[in-house]
């Protein structure tokens, strides 16, 4: 009971755990908050409605120079400004971690966490971008012609081109929270 009450302060270490458990189950074994309690931010119940990062019939990306959109978007891409709860997309994709090998595939395409959540059987990168806003980072999606939402998608799909995969892993997206995550039961 008390590890369940414990888990809503820790929510924060516990996302960030989750989104690093694929990259590195090194905090698994001690660490008091529990990633896969009933209250993290992957867990099934925590839905996000597809309509919120489905792209409007008829809208369009804000349109501008690539490499101006790229410098902004890796501006915030390292900004906290963005989020509800002190993260920053670079909090958890440092270094490329959190991505699982659905990263590696042309969009759109399906990402486990966002299937397990929203029911959404693919996404398109900028949808993707507007996941994240709502999800991990606690916010609100940005307008789907906004220079922030154009310029974030722009550093991503740059990031996607110095993205491999682990080797050994497979094509198929990797859930955080699916039964073979490192904090499953049975596994350390
Ligand atoms: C709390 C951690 C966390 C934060 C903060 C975060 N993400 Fe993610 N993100 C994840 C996780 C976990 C995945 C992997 C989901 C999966 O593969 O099931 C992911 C996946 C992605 C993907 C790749 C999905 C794919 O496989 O095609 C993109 C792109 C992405 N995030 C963009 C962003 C952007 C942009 C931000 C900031 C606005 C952000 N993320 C903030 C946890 C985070």
């Amino acid at each position: 009971m008390h590890r369940y009450l414990r888990s809503r302060g820790c929510f924060l270490i516990g996302a960030i755990l989750v989104s690093l458990a694929g990259a590195s189950s090194a905090f698994a074994g001690g660490n008091p908050c529990n990633p896969c309690a009933p209250k993290n931010p992957c867990a099934a119940s925590n839905r996000i409605d597809a309509k919120l990062v489905t792209r409007p019939a008829g809208s369009k990306l804000f349109a501008g120079k690539p490499e101006d959109l790229r410098r902004e978007g890796e501006m915030l891409w390292n900004s906290k400004s963005l989020s509800s709860n002190g993260l920053a997309c670079a909090t958890c994709h440092q270094s490329n971690a959190a991505f699982n090998a659905s990263f590696a595939k042309p969009y759109p395409h399906l990402v486990g966490m966002v299937k397990e959540r929203s029911g959404m059987k693919k996404i398109a990168l900028d949808e993707m971008v507007q996941f994240c806003m709502l999800a991990p980072m606690a916010s609100k999606p940005l307008a789907w012609d906004a220079r922030e939402l154009a310029a974030l998608t722009a550093y991503a799909s740059e990031v996607q081109k110095h993205f491999k995969p682990e080797p050994g892993s497979t094509a198929a997206p990797k859930n955080p929270c699916a039964p073979a995550n490192p904090c499953a039961a049975g596994k350390k």
